[in-house]
């Protein structure tokens, strides 16, 4: 089991302190990179997480939600990410990315709440994680959408235990176990972390229903 502190909800006036302040309790940290195109948002690019890769050792899961992820996966390769996730939705030629990424880290894909699984069975076998999105991507802070669960229990079944299945969105003490119980292993959370008055209770009590 991974926790993935999403840090769209962090202060970003003091980003390095508040790395630290989970960095001892997480297992990766989730960057969200948005470009105002493919979401409504835009929130950090490649030199933030340079700069940020320079002090801690945590795994960068860099999610990203762009167009043309062809064109700029690279930039978050050579800036540190560990696991580089695109969206199924962001690119017509997903198989040829998938394996342009994979020549350099590990790589997902990502599908939003309403694209079927049927979309990434073709490239199941070539990817080492699927994101299954619980929200609709771009905010932090929105409501988990309950379809999700049947979803991540489909998309165990259909990838087996080779892949990381990763639930982003709305994850919370309320509804963290019934996502592990469907099959998720890598679990993102944001402003239930980060909006919290102590972070490290936060995840505790979220690391209670992933033994
Ligand atoms: C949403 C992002 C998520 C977001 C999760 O588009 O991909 O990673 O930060 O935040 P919470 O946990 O607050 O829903
Ligand atoms: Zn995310």
């Amino acid at each position: 089991m991974i926790l993935s502190p999403s840090i769209l909800s962090a202060d970003f006036s003091k980003l390095g302190e508040e790395i630290k302040k989970v960095e001892p309790f997480a297992d990766w940290l989730h960057i969200d990179v948005m470009d105002g195109n493919f979401v409504p948002n835009i929130t950090i690019g490649a030199p933030v997480v340079r700069s940020i890769r320079k002090i801690t050792s945590l795994p960068f899961d860099v999610h990203l939600m762009i167009t043309n992820p062809e064109k700029h996966f690279i930039d978050f390769v050579e800036a540190g990410a560990d696991v580089i996730t695109v969206h199924a939705e962001s690119t017509t030629s997903l198989y040829r990315l998938v394996k342009e990424i994979k020549k350099h880290c590990m790589v997902g894909v990502a599908i939003n709440p309403a694209t079927p699984l049927c979309m990434v069975e073709n490239v199941i076998d070539e990817i080492d994680m699927l994101l299954i999105m619980s929200v609709e991507p771009g905010f932090g802070g929105q409501k988990f959408i309950e379809r999700s669960v049947e979803k991540i229990r489909e998309a165990r079944r259909m990838a087996g235990d080779a892949i990381h299945i990763e639930v982003d969105g709305g994850i919370n003490d309320s509804n963290v176990a019934k996502v592990i119980e469907a099959g998720a292993d890598v679990i993102v959370a944001g402003s239930y972390i980060f909006e919290s008055d102590d972070y490290r209770n936060a995840i505790e009590k979220l690391r209670k229903f992933m033994k």
